[in-house]
């Protein structure tokens, strides 16, 4: 279970104070699947950050199962992202001169495992996303939709808690978008893992069991 409650994150701007959060209580129930969606501005990628324990929330508590990230010190939110914690970008982010295969792996091996283990793993999460015939090759070759499809293979291959993504089709053209769509579906419906995606496109919200609106950092 992910819990927020009163959750405020305040940022200045141009000495103006903007509430980005303004004391959010929500929760997500482990493994469900929640859409978040909302004009720009209404701090989408606010409430993201400190779910990923990017930023930290002014005021209000919040949970990510027995773990407190309003007052986790910095060596338990470094060990909570690099083990509990998927992450999906707009715009992938994926590394260029590694393979397919070597860009899920890399999260693995930078928290020790052996490539042994890293090796299977990598290729069963690109099985799952339906990449096996692109293992070998570069970010460079590939569409937009299959870039994204293996960030979200990396994001998966450290079997985290809770996946988040911020806009994850937001870059791509609608055929890339649905089969992005389609990737994101088939992994909610194994409940393996929470996930919480910010997204732009009605149809993915409305597909999630739980829909998230805000607006001027409030939930509705
Ligand atoms: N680092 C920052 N410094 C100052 N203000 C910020 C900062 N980050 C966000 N904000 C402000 O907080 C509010 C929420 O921003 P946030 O990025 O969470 O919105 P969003 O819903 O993700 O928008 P978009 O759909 O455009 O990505 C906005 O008013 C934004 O200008
Ligand atoms: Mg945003």
């Amino acid at each position: 279970m992910i819990r927020l409650q009163d959750v405020t994150r305040i940022y200045s701007r141009e000495g103006a104070a903007v509430k980005a959060l303004d004391a959010v209580n929500l929760e997500v129930p482990t493994g469900e699947f929640a859409s978040v969606t909302g004009p720009s501005g209404c701090g989408k990628s606010t409430l993201l950050n400190v779910l990923g324990g990017l930023d930290k929330p002014d005021s209000g508590e919040l949970w990510v199962g027995d773990l407190p990230l309003h007052s986790a010190t910095d060596a338990q939110l470094t060990a909570y992202r690099r083990n509990d914690l998927g992450i999906v970008f707009q715009f992938f982010n994926l590394l260029p001169s590694m393979t397919v295969e070597e860009n899920v792996e890399l999260p693995l091996l930078l928290r020790g495992e052996p490539s042994k283990k890293a090796r299977p793993r990598a290729e069963e999460m690109l099985d799952l996303v339906g990449l096996t015939k692109r293992l070998g090759h570069f970010p460079h070759q590939l569409s937009g939709g299959e870039m994204q499809r293996v960030a979200i293979a990396r994001a998966l291959a450290g079997r985290p808690r809770l996946l988040l993504a911020d806009e994850p089709t937001g870059n791509l053209d609608s055929e890339n978008a649905a089969r992005v769509t389609d990737t994101l579906l088939k992994i909610a419906s194994q409940k393996i893992v929470t996930m919480i995606i910010v997204t732009h496109s009605s149809e993915l919200a409305a597909l999630a069991p739980l829909h998230i609106r805000m607006l001027d950092g409030k939930i509705l």
